[in-house]
């Protein structure tokens, strides 16, 4: 009897690379963006011919390619042209003016930041970008505290073009005055994939992901029909992943679309589904998050120990991550210190226990 034929072994996997499921994986090509990308591209063509750009607002909901396209643009014009300095900044990451210089700085291949005061800062950054011309993204802006990097290099910095881009499309209306006037944005909309473009997108991540013929058509089918009704790229990525993480725990050679449905249950209810079909770790630790106010993961930890939670560090760990990844609790890496990188934890202003 072949009992075991269809089994996997240990050292085999079903993923050829998982990483290529990774949101921050960039794909060669970006399908379905490319007039974004070319008014993108129009906008900063001035700088070409040592002209002033103009300034783009992008907006579009979660998960539709805002970054991947613009990080796209940005790679392009490094290849092209040594004339115009591309930038690319997470304001996630980077909140404050301060942290944005530094991390220009960096960028610009200065790295005596230490000591140095916000003034000094911008400086450097104003000598370097000035030498050339030069294009700023600054992806998530709305989670910037102040705007006082925006408004200096608005003023100090000749030609550039300054792209922000946010979820958020009212974004702008809260922008003072002085900055908001200086900004002249144009504006640009990214809207959900249809079906059909999702379908193509989610078709190459599972070709370049998996080896051959592993994802079953009805978990694929499944996987889109999620990925379509939320408009969000990133919640097929993910159950594509865990589904396969699933089959493998299971020693199946396929996924199967109940592989899927189980990938569903696990955690997604944060996205999909309400929150009493959450996973009580997750649950246990919005709460607590929620209590405690922003806290390092350590610490997070011990709280859920002592309110009785069982599971160890690293699941804990793991699914804070995830949490963070889908934006459903604010994750900052700190760098440094006597504890070495140590992660702070916080619920995201704008989302509340009783939006999940
Ligand atoms: N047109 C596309 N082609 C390939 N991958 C895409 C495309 N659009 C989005 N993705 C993938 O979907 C995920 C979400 O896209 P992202 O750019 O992060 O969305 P947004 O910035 O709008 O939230 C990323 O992993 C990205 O690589
Ligand atoms: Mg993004």
């Amino acid at each position: 009897m072949a009992l075991f034929e269809k089994m996997l072994s240990s050292e085999e996997s079903l993923f050829k690379n998982e990483l290529v499921l990774d949101f921050s994986f960039m794909p060669k090509v970006i399908p379905f963006r490319e007039t974004q990308q070319r008014f993108v591209a129009s906008c900063i063509q001035p700088l070409f011919q040592k002209r002033n750009g103009k300034n783009v607002f992008v907006f579009g909901p979660p998960g539709v390619g805002k970054t991947v396209a613009l990080k796209h643009v940005v790679g392009e014009l490094e290849e092209q042209t040594e004339e115009i300095i591309p930038l690319y900044l997470n304001c996630w990451q980077k909140n404050s003016t301060f942290k944005i210089y530094v991390e220009l700085c960096e960028q610009l291949g200065y790295p005596y930041t230490q000591n140095k005061g916000t003034e000094d800062l911008f400086k450097v950054v104003k000598n370097q970008l000035n030498k050339r011309s030069a294009v700023l993204v600054f992806d998530e802006i709305d989670k910037v505290e102040d705007m006082d990097f925006l408004y200096a290099i608005l003023e100090e910095v000749f030609r550039k073009s300054i792209i922000v881009v946010t979820n958020y499309p009212d974004w702008l209306q809260g922008v003072e005055e002085r900055v908001r006037s200086r900004l002249m944005l144009q504006q640009l909309e990214f809207k959900p994939y249809n079906a059909q473009e999702t379908r193509g997108i989610l078709q190459q991540r599972v070709e370049h992901a998996f080896f051959p013929d592993v994802v079953q058509p009805d978990a694929f089918e499944a996987v889109l029909m999620q990925a379509v009704e939320k408009g969000d790229i990133r919640i097929g990525l993910t159950l594509l992943r865990e589904a396969g993480m699933i089959a493998e725990d299971k020693a199946s050679r396929k996924i199967s679309g109940e592989h899927v449905k189980e990938a569903m249950g696990k955690f997604a209810q944060v996205a999909f589904g309400s929150s009493k079909d959450l996973d009580g770790d997750m649950q246990m630790a919005i709460s607590l998050i929620q209590k405690n106010g922003s806290v390092k993961m350590g610490d997070l930890f011990e709280h859920y120990q002592k309110a009785g939670g069982k599971s160890a560090y690293r699941t804990l760990a793991r699914k804070i991550n995830k949490l963070g990844e889908l934006h459903f609790l604010d994750l900052e890496k700190k760098e440094g210190g006597s504890e070495g990188t140590t992660t702070i934890v916080s619920c995201p202003k704008e989302k509340k226990l009783s939006e999940f």
